[in-house]
């Protein structure tokens, strides 16, 4: 039988990739280059996953699916860059090759800032009541800035270089900035577009904290047990450049430990929201990905 999330997603993907698509400039206007660079790294097979928390939680509005489409784009910029050759030097993402390689390097760096200018602009635009738009902006501002998401891709390359002297707790702040704050704005995007109280927001957020740890610690994993193919970006990648991950510190049984208690405590956390089935296969969903 599929999971409730199986058949949920299944309704819920084509409307983001609508979402996404109206979002984005048709490869026909000016500067086309960079307008086809756009849609290449956005349409190639992402799984959706920072959408669909933005949905899930949101009631599953008009405006909870167009906030999730920004995040996505936010997200999409943030892969981009991440690939560049002064940062990860990848070669292949969601099974295509990198916007630097299949374009080059500036319209790489410019796609980025332009997948980031738009999902922020559209965010501003968000039809919400009382400065709700400006909180949401704030929201993801927030997490995905100096003290968030690009503090921890700074720290996450800096570990490279220099072994922390506490490499346990520099691993888990660096997974916490670099993928989990973005994971954890996108589920309290979700309540903000539905206008939550403090209380069930804060039960959000420690929801998406969960998330954000086992994700990350997923994604370590599968660079370990993955192939390139499957993955549809180059496994193996991590322990080439003597990256700071889950497997490299405890080793791969440990990890999944680790990741079945953060996951135990997101299930605890998920069991009394609505649609509480949903988020369990979600969660699950996460655990089990092999992509
Ligand atoms: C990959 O994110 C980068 C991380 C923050 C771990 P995803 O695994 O969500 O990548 P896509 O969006 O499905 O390609
Ligand atoms: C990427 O982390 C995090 C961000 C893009 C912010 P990784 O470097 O581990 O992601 P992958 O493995 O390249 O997708
Ligand atoms: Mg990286
Ligand atoms: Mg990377
Ligand atoms: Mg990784």
């Amino acid at each position: 039988m599929p999971s409730s999330f199986a058949s949920w997603s299944a309704e819920f993907r084509p409307r983001v990739e609508a979402e996404l698509d109206e979002l984005l400039p048709a490869v026909e206007e000016s500067p086309r280059r960079l307008h086809e660079a756009l849609r290449h790294a956005v349409f190639a097979g992402g799984k959706r996953v920072r959408p669909l928390l933005t949905v899930l939680a949101g009631a599953e509005t008009r405006t909870a699916l167009r906030a999730g489409a920004c995040v996505e784009l936010i997200h999409t910029y943030s892969l981009v860059h991440d690939d560049l050759p002064a940062l990860d030097d990848d070669d292949l993402r969601r099974g295509r090759p990198t916007v630097h390689r299949a374009y080059d390097e500036a319209t790489a760096i410019l796609t980025g800032d332009s997948l980031l200018t738009l999902g922020l602009s559209t965010l501003a635009a968000l039809p919400l009541e009382s400065a709700g738009a400006a909180r949401a902006v704030a929201l993801v501002g927030e997490a995905i800035g100096t003290r968030g998401m690009i503090g921890g891709q700074m720290e996450d390359l800096e570990a490279e270089k220099n072994w922390p002297s506490e490499p346990e707790a520099a691993l888990e702040r660096i997974h916490r900035l670099k993928t989990g704050a973005l994971l954890v704005a996108s589920v309290r995007l979700g309540g903000l577009c539905q206008g939550v109280s403090e209380a069930e927001d804060t039960r959000l957020r420690e929801l998406g904290e969960r998330v954000g740890l086992l994700f990350q610690i997923g994604d370590d994993i599968l660079d370990v047990e993955g192939t390139s193919e499957s993955l549809g970006k180059t496994a193996g990648k991590d322990a080439a450049s003597e990256k700071l991950t889950y497997p490299g510190l405890y080793g791969l049984d440990e990890s999944r430990r680790l990741r079945s208690a953060v996951h135990a405590e997101a299930l605890d956390r998920a069991a009394t929201l609505p649609q509480a089935e949903i988020w369990r296969d979600f969660l699950d969903f996460l655990v089990e990905r092999s992509s």
